[in-house]
């Protein structure tokens, strides 16, 4: 039997700690709006269509920030680097904070992107969707760039954590992801694979 949406028996808490055993990466979101730098960490950042170029993340009805940030005609996604720990605390922290002492540049078209993410994205807001306490917010790819960091951070369980580069062998996965092939190098190892087996 299904739950209906109003069965009250899940607590926020369980909830919390069910939601937080998804890992995940982390995104500064943020922009100069009328010549204020604004911006929040979001670890609800997801990619979602190639044609045409979606992101998404969401943020909650009650942020004070996004009013102002969904002002600006683009938005910086900036993927935070392993080292970017305090980073995140310190976007996640007071407003008036948030960018102090900072490596970031500001665009031409007013979107603010860390210098030393592992990935860049200039968006702008394509459309927002509401969702129970949140809203998600889908954006428009115009631009994407690389960073100077090279290895992601990982939120998982309201913590953070670093990936082993074990777990990112292309050979390990099935083939595709989201309808691209990851890395044909590893179908040609796994042919050379199964050569060698019926040998
Ligand atoms: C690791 C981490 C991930 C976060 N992810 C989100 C998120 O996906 N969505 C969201 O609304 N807030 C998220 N936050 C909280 C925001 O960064 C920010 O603190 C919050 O929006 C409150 O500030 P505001 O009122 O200025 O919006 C996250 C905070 C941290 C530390």
């Amino acid at each position: 039997m299904t739950q209906s949406l109003s069965t009250p028996a899940l607590d926020p808490r369980t909830l919390r700690d069910a939601f937080g055993a998804f890992p995940s990466g982390v995104v500064a979101v943020a922009a100069s709006v009328k010549g204020q730098l604004t911006g929040i960490a979001a670890s609800s950042f997801t990619s979602v269509s190639i044609d045409p170029p979606l992101v998404s993340f969401s943020i909650a009805t009650t942020s004070s920030t996004w009013p102002l940030l969904r002002e600006a005609d683009h938005l910086g996604i900036s993927v935070l680097a392993d080292h970017h720990d305090a980073v995140c605390r310190q976007l996640a922290g007071p407003r008036e904070e948030r960018f102090a002492g900072l490596p970031f540049h500001v665009t031409g078209n007013g979107s603010v992107l860390l210098d030393e993410a592992v990935a860049t994205y200039d968006c702008s807001v394509h459309q927002e969707v509401v969702a129970g306490d949140h809203l998600i917010v889908l954006l428009e790819v115009h631009e994407v760039g690389g960073g100077d960091g090279e290895h992601p951070l990982v939120f998982h369980r309201s913590g953070f954590a670093k990936l082993h580069r074990d777990d990112l062998d292309p050979a390990r996965l099935d083939g595709r992801i989201n309808g691209a092939d990851v890395d044909s190098s590893a179908d040609q190892a796994r042919a050379t694979d199964k050569q060698e087996d019926a040998a």
